[in-house]
């Protein structure tokens, strides 16, 4: 049960993408991520079998050989981040396993960090990324008119052609260690999260980590660094980690949303003035994750 520490029961929003009142759900939407940074979203259009078999085809891979596996992994010369990433036990910053490829737009996909095997990876990967670029699209513009009437900027910024999306698969097998991914926030814009029937997503709220209820085929939607700027902090990036489970694996797919790398990214200046001066530097994607990850960000 998630109580907070006045007792009070509290829960990670559900939003109700099928309600006919487009302003209930822009509203809910956008309440959820001033207040928390995360919500979950259920009748949001993306088929329950398609989602069944990204997470099939997912699980096949790694239940692959570390040979096998090996196929999609990173030249050692390659300054790429993607591919496929196995847990180092002797590093405390890795994770878990993990596979990381670009997904959108076409000319930023590098095939040859998609797994072949299973046969129908790629098929089902192409058909969950035409669907889950139209949802985030969809949530983008709620979150932008949640800005103001006049305010198309974070569509602007973030939608259409202005995104770049990567697919991140994390495999934890079953152990004692408790904590799975470490306390974060993400970097990219949003991320869009399926995971599989074992539960660990949990979020800090009020001082009080909270765990996120599994709901089967809904989408969990985290407000990034990259939102949480743009909106100068009216968006909240969500403090988020994973705990394993010590008898069954527990596997996610974020969908990570990102701005384009050489965009420059900051608050938007239609929300910015006098009364609400900017909170945050400008910069680009690259950028802000080479600042971020060598602390040197000033706000
Ligand atoms: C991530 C992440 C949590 C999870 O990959 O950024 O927060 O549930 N994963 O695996
Ligand atoms: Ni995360």
């Amino acid at each position: 049960m998630n109580v907070d520490k006045r007792g009070q029961t509290k829960k990670i929003p559900i939003v109700d993408l099928s309600d006919p009142s487009d302003e209930l759900v822009a509203n809910a939407v956008v309440k959820a991520s001033e207040e928390w940074g995360i919500f979950q979203v259920v009748n949001h259009g993306i088929p329950t079998d398609l989602m069944q078999r990204l997470e099939e085809v997912g699980r096949q891979f790694f239940e692959l050989s570390a040979a096998e596996k090996e196929s999609v992994t990173r030249p050692v010369d390659s300054q790429d981040i993607q591919g496929y990433f196995p847990k180092d036990p002797k590093s405390l910053k890795a994770w878990d396993d993990h596979l990381i490829h670009n997904i959108w737009p076409p000319s930023s996909i590098n095939y040859r960090y998609w797994p072949n095997n299973p046969s129908d990876y790629r098929d089902v990967t192409q058909e969950y990324t035409r669907n889950v670029t139209k949802l985030t699209e969809k949530i983008v513009g709620y979150l932008s008119k949640g800005l103001g009437l006049r305010c198309e900027a974070l569509k602007e910024g973030l939608g259409g052609d202005k995104a770049q999306y990567v697919m991140r698969i994390n495999y934890y097998p079953p152990s004692d260690s408790i904590i799975g991914a470490p306390a974060h926030t993400d970097f990219c814009g949003l991320a869009l999260l399926v995971s599989n029937e074992v539960p660990g997503l949990q979020v800090l709220k009020d001082n009080h980590w909270f765990d996120v209820e599994y709901i089967n085929s809904a989408i969990i939607v985290l407000i990034g660094d990259q939102i949480m700027r743009m909106s100068n902090g009216r968006y909240k990036n969500v403090l988020h980690r994973s705990i394993m489970d010590k008898e069954k694996t527990r596997m996610s797919w974020p969908v990570l949303v990102e701005p384009k790398h050489g965009l420059v990214v900051g608050p938007l200046p239609e929300l910015t003035g006098d009364e609400n001066p900017p909170k945050f530097e400008c910069l680009t994607f690259q950028d802000y994750v080479y600042r971020k990850i060598k602390k040197l960000l000033r706000d």
